[in-house]
């Protein structure tokens, strides 16, 4: 099975809201990645609503017909939005209020109660759990202690040293992809993935279930259309 594309739409929003009004249409947008083949919608709320509104998850969440991922910091908020809105993923990331894009993994050590609490929590309303996480073994057996479905690994350092060695930039994700398979998890990825370095990296991760990508995808289909590029990065899977 290839693994499968779930498309992050943020950036869709941030076009949005540099003028106000309701173009591009974020909606139509979803509804449309999904008609040109995307697997799945990746949406991450941030508190101070830069790009996707807590209003746009409402209105998304009951239209798509394939796979929808809400990314964010579980805070009261985060987790309110997740009981009312029933995503079919929800990954939880340590991001802080004020930071530009997920830039490290869980500490599932030092946050080993918190975890557990909240993944038991959202596990109980049926929907699957995923951890964002760094090549560290020890953070990735502690993940599935703590009760996650899934890791997402954070891929920024891997398509940061691509061009340079991308034998040894893919390195640790095939050493730690072992270890989330020694201990029941699945894999996904996600951040700087790009036409160039996705091939690569699924094809050395055979245990690769899901990538969300928002950037360089949408950056991608100012050239090629919104329909070629998910055709494109869906070959990259196969
Ligand atoms: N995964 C997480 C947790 C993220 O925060 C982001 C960025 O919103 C992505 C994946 C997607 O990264 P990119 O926009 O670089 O493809």
């Amino acid at each position: 099975m290839p693994a499968k594309l779930s498309v992050n739409i943020n950036k869709i929003a941030t076009l949005r809201n540099a003028r106000g009004g309701n173009t591009p249409n974020v909606l139509k947008a979803a509804n449309d990645c999904e008609m040109f083949g995307a697997d799945g919608i990746t949406v991450h709320p941030r508190p101070d609503e830069r790009h996707i509104t807590l209003q746009d998850v409402y209105d998304i969440a009951p239209t798509i017909k394939t796979e929808f991922n809400i990314e964010g910091y579980p805070n009261e908020r985060f987790l309110k939005m997740i009981e009312e809105v029933k995503p079919d993923q929800a990954t939880l990331v340590p991001d802080g209020p004020d930071v530009l894009t997920s830039e490290n993994g869980w500490d599932t050590l030092s946050k080993k109660d918190f975890l557990t609490d909240i993944l038991a929590h959202i596990k109980s309303l049926g929907i699957r759990t995923s951890l964002f996480i760094e090549t560290d073994a020890q953070m990735i057996e502690n993940a599935a202690k703590v009760g996650a479905d899934r890791i997402e690994f954070y891929t920024g350092p891997y398509a940061h040293h691509y061009a340079a060695n991308k034998e040894a930039a893919i390195k640790p994700y095939v050493e730690s992809a072992k270890v989330a398979t020694e201990n029941g998890l699945g894999i996904n990825a996600g951040h700087d993935l790009s036409l160039e370095n996705l091939k690569f990296f699924a094809h050395k991760i055979p245990e690769l279930m899901e990538v969300s990508i928002g950037h360089a995808l949408i950056s991608d289909a100012i050239y090629f259309g919104l329909e070629n590029t998910i055709n494109m990065y869906k070959k990259l899977l196969q």
